[in-house]
Protein backbone atom coordinates (compact mmCIF):
# COMPACT_ATOMS: atom_id res chain seq x y z
CA UNK A 1 0.00 0.00 0.00
CA UNK A 2 1.34 3.79 -0.77
CA UNK A 3 1.05 6.17 1.52
CA UNK A 4 -1.95 8.12 1.31
CA UNK A 5 -3.23 10.77 3.64
CA UNK A 6 -6.30 10.94 5.41
CA UNK A 7 -7.92 13.51 3.37
CA UNK A 8 -6.39 12.80 -0.21
CA UNK A 9 -7.48 9.27 0.89
CA UNK A 10 -11.21 10.73 0.95
CA UNK A 11 -11.36 13.28 -1.77
CA UNK A 12 -9.82 10.72 -4.34
CA UNK A 13 -12.64 8.21 -3.52
CA UNK A 14 -15.21 8.53 -6.03
CA UNK A 15 -17.50 5.83 -7.79
CA UNK A 16 -16.06 4.19 -10.27
CA UNK A 17 -18.51 2.78 -13.21
CA UNK A 18 -15.79 1.64 -15.44
CA UNK A 19 -13.08 -1.24 -14.62
CA UNK A 20 -10.06 -3.35 -16.06
CA UNK A 21 -10.72 -6.80 -15.73
CA UNK A 22 -7.80 -7.15 -13.36
CA UNK A 23 -8.56 -9.29 -10.18
CA UNK A 24 -7.12 -7.85 -7.23
CA UNK A 25 -4.65 -10.54 -5.68
CA UNK A 26 -6.74 -12.15 -2.48
CA UNK A 27 -3.53 -10.71 -0.16
CA UNK A 28 -4.91 -7.32 -0.49
CA UNK A 29 -8.43 -8.39 -0.93
CA UNK A 30 -8.03 -9.93 2.58
CA UNK A 31 -5.96 -6.68 3.74
CA UNK A 32 -9.05 -4.37 2.69
CA UNK A 33 -12.05 -6.44 4.46
CA UNK A 34 -9.11 -6.49 7.59
CA UNK A 35 -9.12 -3.10 7.47
CA UNK A 36 -12.62 -2.21 7.15
CA UNK A 37 -13.58 -4.34 10.29
CA UNK A 38 -12.46 -1.54 12.26
CA UNK A 39 -15.65 0.44 11.38
CA UNK A 40 -17.50 1.41 14.51
CA UNK A 41 -21.14 -0.13 15.57
CA UNK A 42 -23.50 0.58 18.18
CA UNK A 43 -22.03 -1.38 21.24
CA UNK A 44 -19.86 -2.98 18.74
CA UNK A 45 -22.56 -5.02 17.35
CA UNK A 46 -20.51 -5.38 13.98
CA UNK A 47 -23.76 -6.92 12.35
CA UNK A 48 -22.48 -6.05 9.02
CA UNK A 49 -22.12 -9.95 6.55
CA UNK A 50 -20.51 -9.20 3.65
CA UNK A 51 -20.35 -11.72 0.42
CA UNK A 52 -17.63 -10.82 -1.93
CA UNK A 53 -18.34 -12.81 -4.95
CA UNK A 54 -14.95 -13.12 -7.94
CA UNK A 55 -14.66 -15.17 -11.00
CA UNK A 56 -17.71 -17.81 -11.12
CA UNK A 57 -19.34 -16.95 -8.77
CA UNK A 58 -19.34 -12.87 -9.98
CA UNK A 59 -20.22 -14.46 -13.69
CA UNK A 60 -22.85 -15.78 -12.51
CA UNK A 61 -24.67 -13.48 -10.42
CA UNK A 62 -24.17 -10.59 -13.70
CA UNK A 63 -25.71 -13.00 -16.23
CA UNK A 64 -28.68 -14.07 -13.57
CA UNK A 65 -28.85 -9.94 -13.05
CA UNK A 66 -28.89 -9.05 -17.04
CA UNK A 67 -31.27 -12.44 -17.87
CA UNK A 68 -33.54 -10.86 -15.49
CA UNK A 69 -33.73 -7.48 -16.29
CA UNK A 70 -33.90 -8.95 -19.88
CA UNK A 71 -36.96 -10.58 -19.11
CA UNK A 72 -38.62 -8.35 -16.76
CA UNK A 73 -38.31 -10.44 -13.91
CA UNK A 74 -39.61 -8.63 -10.70
CA UNK A 75 -37.07 -6.56 -9.02
CA UNK A 76 -37.90 -7.46 -4.84
CA UNK A 77 -35.13 -5.44 -3.23
CA UNK A 78 -35.63 -6.34 1.17
CA UNK A 79 -35.68 -2.69 1.65
CA UNK A 80 -37.73 -1.36 -0.69
CA UNK A 81 -37.15 1.11 -3.77
CA UNK A 82 -34.97 4.79 -3.12
CA UNK A 83 -38.10 6.94 -2.18
CA UNK A 84 -38.85 9.73 -4.51
CA UNK A 85 -38.11 12.81 -3.73
CA UNK A 86 -38.65 16.59 -3.97
CA UNK A 87 -37.05 20.02 -2.99
CA UNK A 88 -33.24 20.27 -2.68
CA UNK A 89 -32.77 16.64 -2.37
CA UNK A 90 -34.37 15.93 -5.95
CA UNK A 91 -32.17 18.96 -7.25
CA UNK A 92 -29.17 16.98 -6.23
CA UNK A 93 -29.99 14.19 -7.37
CA UNK A 94 -30.62 15.78 -11.11
CA UNK A 95 -27.48 17.30 -10.58
CA UNK A 96 -26.04 13.38 -10.06
CA UNK A 97 -27.81 12.33 -12.82
CA UNK A 98 -26.51 14.86 -15.69
CA UNK A 99 -23.39 14.66 -14.25
CA UNK A 100 -23.18 10.60 -15.12
CA UNK A 101 -25.14 10.98 -18.58
CA UNK A 102 -23.06 14.02 -19.29
CA UNK A 103 -19.42 12.35 -19.41
CA UNK A 104 -21.27 9.30 -20.94
CA UNK A 105 -22.99 12.06 -23.64
CA UNK A 106 -26.19 11.08 -23.41
CA UNK A 107 -28.13 13.94 -24.58
CA UNK A 108 -31.64 15.09 -22.33
CA UNK A 109 -34.60 13.13 -24.05
CA UNK A 110 -32.30 10.00 -24.70
CA UNK A 111 -34.28 7.35 -23.23
CA UNK A 112 -32.53 4.69 -24.82
CA UNK A 113 -29.06 6.04 -23.53
CA UNK A 114 -30.17 6.31 -20.12
CA UNK A 115 -31.61 2.65 -19.82
CA UNK A 116 -28.18 1.57 -21.37
CA UNK A 117 -26.73 3.64 -18.55
CA UNK A 118 -28.50 2.09 -15.75
CA UNK A 119 -28.33 -1.21 -17.33
CA UNK A 120 -24.33 -1.01 -16.59
CA UNK A 121 -25.29 -1.67 -13.05
CA UNK A 122 -26.47 -5.33 -13.66
CA UNK A 123 -23.11 -5.72 -15.62
CA UNK A 124 -21.24 -4.35 -12.30
CA UNK A 125 -19.47 -1.64 -14.76
CA UNK A 126 -17.68 -4.88 -15.68
CA UNK A 127 -16.02 -4.80 -12.44
CA UNK A 128 -14.23 -7.85 -11.58
CA UNK A 129 -15.54 -8.24 -7.95
CA UNK A 130 -18.59 -7.44 -6.00
CA UNK A 131 -19.51 -7.74 -2.37
CA UNK A 132 -23.04 -7.66 -1.48
CA UNK A 133 -23.38 -6.04 2.21
CA UNK A 134 -26.43 -7.75 4.67
CA UNK A 135 -27.87 -7.56 7.63
CA UNK A 136 -30.48 -9.66 9.61
CA UNK A 137 -33.90 -8.81 8.48
CA UNK A 138 -35.28 -8.29 12.20
CA UNK A 139 -32.20 -5.34 12.56
CA UNK A 140 -33.86 -1.75 11.73
CA UNK A 141 -32.10 1.84 11.22
CA UNK A 142 -30.45 1.58 14.60
CA UNK A 143 -28.38 -1.27 13.35
CA UNK A 144 -28.18 -0.11 9.30
CA UNK A 145 -26.35 3.13 10.88
CA UNK A 146 -23.41 0.66 11.60
CA UNK A 147 -24.11 -0.81 8.16
CA UNK A 148 -23.26 2.26 6.44
CA UNK A 149 -20.46 3.23 8.64
CA UNK A 150 -18.96 0.32 7.70
CA UNK A 151 -19.68 1.25 3.75
CA UNK A 152 -17.57 4.06 3.39
CA UNK A 153 -14.82 2.53 5.59
CA UNK A 154 -14.77 -0.63 3.37
CA UNK A 155 -14.20 2.28 0.40
CA UNK A 156 -11.68 4.16 1.95
CA UNK A 157 -9.80 1.22 2.67
CA UNK A 158 -10.34 0.14 -0.91
CA UNK A 159 -8.98 3.43 -1.69
CA UNK A 160 -6.37 3.43 0.10
CA UNK A 161 -4.81 0.60 -1.47
CA UNK A 162 -5.58 1.91 -5.02
CA UNK A 163 -9.06 0.08 -5.68
CA UNK A 164 -12.16 1.98 -7.00
CA UNK A 165 -15.67 1.42 -6.02
CA UNK A 166 -19.25 1.94 -6.94
CA UNK A 167 -21.76 1.82 -3.88
CA UNK A 168 -24.79 0.09 -5.46
CA UNK A 169 -28.59 0.52 -3.93
CA UNK A 170 -29.60 -1.70 -7.15
CA UNK A 171 -27.61 -4.77 -6.11
CA UNK A 172 -30.38 -5.15 -3.84
CA UNK A 173 -32.73 -5.48 -6.14
CA UNK A 174 -32.29 -9.47 -6.58
CA UNK A 175 -31.84 -10.32 -3.27
CA UNK A 176 -32.41 -13.92 -3.61
CA UNK A 177 -29.77 -14.60 -6.56
CA UNK A 178 -27.24 -13.45 -3.81
CA UNK A 179 -28.53 -15.81 -1.01
CA UNK A 180 -28.95 -18.38 -3.47
CA UNK A 181 -25.58 -18.06 -4.95
CA UNK A 182 -23.73 -17.80 -0.88
CA UNK A 183 -26.03 -20.38 0.64
CA UNK A 184 -27.53 -17.18 2.69
CA UNK A 185 -30.63 -17.61 4.90
CA UNK A 186 -33.87 -16.12 4.19
CA UNK A 187 -33.18 -14.05 7.68
CA UNK A 188 -30.59 -11.86 5.72
CA UNK A 189 -31.93 -8.74 3.89
CA UNK A 190 -29.52 -7.87 1.26
CA UNK A 191 -28.95 -3.98 1.89
CA UNK A 192 -26.99 -3.03 -1.38
CA UNK A 193 -23.77 -3.94 -2.99
CA UNK A 194 -20.42 -2.33 -4.05
CA UNK A 195 -18.81 -3.38 -6.91
CA UNK A 196 -15.20 -2.71 -7.02
CA UNK A 197 -11.62 -3.39 -8.83
CA UNK A 198 -8.85 -1.14 -10.69
CA UNK A 199 -10.30 1.75 -12.38
CA UNK A 200 -10.46 1.49 -16.62
CA UNK A 201 -9.68 5.32 -17.61
CA UNK A 202 -10.86 5.15 -20.81
CA UNK A 203 -14.43 4.61 -20.02
CA UNK A 204 -16.55 7.92 -20.25
CA UNK A 205 -18.07 7.44 -16.98
CA UNK A 206 -15.61 7.89 -15.04
CA UNK A 207 -14.99 11.32 -16.42
CA UNK A 208 -18.30 12.01 -14.24
CA UNK A 209 -17.44 13.98 -10.99
CA UNK A 210 -19.92 15.35 -8.17
CA UNK A 211 -20.11 18.23 -5.97
CA UNK A 212 -21.30 18.96 -2.41
CA UNK A 213 -23.60 21.42 -0.94
CA UNK A 214 -21.96 24.50 0.76
CA UNK A 215 -21.03 22.97 4.25
CA UNK A 216 -24.34 25.55 5.88
CA UNK A 217 -27.07 23.18 3.62
CA UNK A 218 -25.69 20.51 5.90
CA UNK A 219 -24.42 21.20 9.03
CA UNK A 220 -25.39 24.00 11.62
CA UNK A 221 -22.87 25.13 14.44
CA UNK A 222 -24.45 26.52 17.68
CA UNK A 223 -22.40 27.71 20.50
C1 LIG B 1 -26.14 3.65 -0.60
C2 LIG B 1 -25.71 4.10 -1.98
C3 LIG B 1 -26.32 3.53 -3.08
C4 LIG B 1 -25.89 3.90 -4.38
N1 LIG B 1 -26.46 3.27 -5.47
C5 LIG B 1 -25.96 3.52 -6.70
C6 LIG B 1 -26.42 2.75 -7.82
O1 LIG B 1 -27.27 1.86 -7.70
N2 LIG B 1 -25.86 3.01 -9.03
C7 LIG B 1 -24.88 3.96 -9.20
O2 LIG B 1 -24.40 4.13 -10.33
N3 LIG B 1 -24.42 4.71 -8.15
C8 LIG B 1 -24.93 4.48 -6.91
N4 LIG B 1 -24.43 5.17 -5.83
C9 LIG B 1 -23.33 6.12 -6.02
C10 LIG B 1 -23.80 7.57 -5.85
O3 LIG B 1 -24.49 7.99 -6.99
C11 LIG B 1 -22.58 8.45 -5.57
O4 LIG B 1 -21.98 8.05 -4.35
C12 LIG B 1 -22.93 9.94 -5.47
O5 LIG B 1 -23.42 10.41 -6.68
C13 LIG B 1 -21.71 10.78 -5.07
O6 LIG B 1 -20.69 10.61 -6.04
P1 LIG B 1 -19.25 10.03 -5.66
O7 LIG B 1 -19.46 8.67 -5.04
O8 LIG B 1 -18.51 9.95 -6.97
O9 LIG B 1 -18.62 10.97 -4.67
C14 LIG B 1 -24.86 4.85 -4.55
C15 LIG B 1 -24.26 5.42 -3.41
C16 LIG B 1 -24.67 5.05 -2.15
C17 LIG B 1 -23.99 5.66 -0.94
Amino acid sequence: MTAISFEDCLRQRRSVRGYLPTPIPEATLNAVFELAQWAPSNCNVQPWQVYVASGATRDKLRQGFLDGVASGRAMTPDIGFMPSLTGTHRDRQVECAQALYGAMGIERGDRMGRMQATLRNFELFDAPHVCFIGMDKSFGIPMALDVGMYAQTLMLAMTAHGISSCAQGSMGYYPTDVREAFGISEDIAILFGISFGYEDPAIAANNARTVRAPLAENVQFKD
